[in-house]
């Protein structure tokens, strides 16, 4: 899932610095001489520290290369965009945003659920579940308990079972529902349903890929919160790579 403006900067890249959580397939709509560069965290390696990301950015950029920095979903949603971008500026290099489908989007999007409802839901928050560098972090429970708001929550799996007696605690409904979406966007898709009490209780049962919680009553599913579990149709990345040829051409 991506905006055609990035089909169009990865077909002219000459570098690609890209992270673990670019799905499968996108990097293949680089240009073919594109030097792909992995800064994230890959086959048991840590993601390269922030200091040494901006660096390789600002070196290949300096030796007049087009520089693609490619993240996962939205770069300025819990992207760590704006470090990357003060550091360019801070040495007159010129940047420009493309921006992304956030998984908090593309997850509703692929469960077919608007996020906002009218008199249901007006309000969507993004909120991380995660404190910086492993610390630990207590969001402001009540301020986030808003019976007639949505809440993606980022990064929350590790912490659902503290998101479930937090909210709850803070007074939102036991029976509010909640569906965690794994690999959201990607043929491997998983989408698992609960209530905010279960979650309490048992946190989500969600594997190890990158997982979104989305939390409110304009997610009740049409049939009972129950724990179901769903696929996603493939996304046709050639096809996608084929158009954006076509649109350099016209
Ligand atoms: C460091 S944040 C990056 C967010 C990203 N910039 C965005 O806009 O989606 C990583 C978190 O985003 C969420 N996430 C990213 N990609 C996802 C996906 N494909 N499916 C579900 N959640 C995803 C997960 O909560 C994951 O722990």
């Amino acid at each position: 899932m991506l905006t055609v403006a990035a089909v169009k900067a990865l077909a002219a890249a000459e570098i690609v610095l890209y992270d673990a959580l670019v799905g499968d397939g996108i990097l293949d709509l680089a240009h073919p001489n594109a030097e792909r560069i992995c800064v994230g965290k890959r086959s048991g390696r840590h993601s390269l520290p922030q200091g040494e990301i901006n660096a390789l950015i600002a070196f290949h950029a300096r030796r007049g290369k087009r520089v693609v920095r490619l993240k996962g979903g939205d770069p300025m949603v819990f992207g760590r965009a704006g470090e990357e971008i003060e550091h360019l500026d801070s040495l007159g290099i010129p940047v420009r945003v493309i921006p992304g489908v956030t998984a908090a989007l593309g997850c509703a999007a692929s469960a077919g659920l608007s996020l906002t409802k009218r008199g249901v839901s007006r309000a969507v928050t993004f909120v991380t579940a995660h404190g910086r560098d492993g610390e630990r972090f207590e969001p402001d429970w009540a301020r986030l308990a808003d019976p007639q708001g949505t809440l993606a929550i980022y990064m929350g799996r590790e912490q659902a079972r503290a998101v479930g007696q937090g909210l709850t605690g803070a007074g939102l409904p036991a029976a509010t529902p909640v569906l965690a979406v794994e690999n959201g966007c990607r043929p491997d898709e998983r989408r698992y349903w609960t209530t905010l009490g279960r979650m309490a209780e048992q946190g989500v049962a969600a594997g190890k890929g990158p997982t979104l919680l989305l939390v409110g009553e304009a997610l009740r599913p049409r049939n009972a919160v129950d724990d179901m579990v769903g696929t996603a149709d493939p996304i046709d990345l050639r096809a996608l790579g084929d158009l954006a040829e076509r649109l350099d051409h016209d």
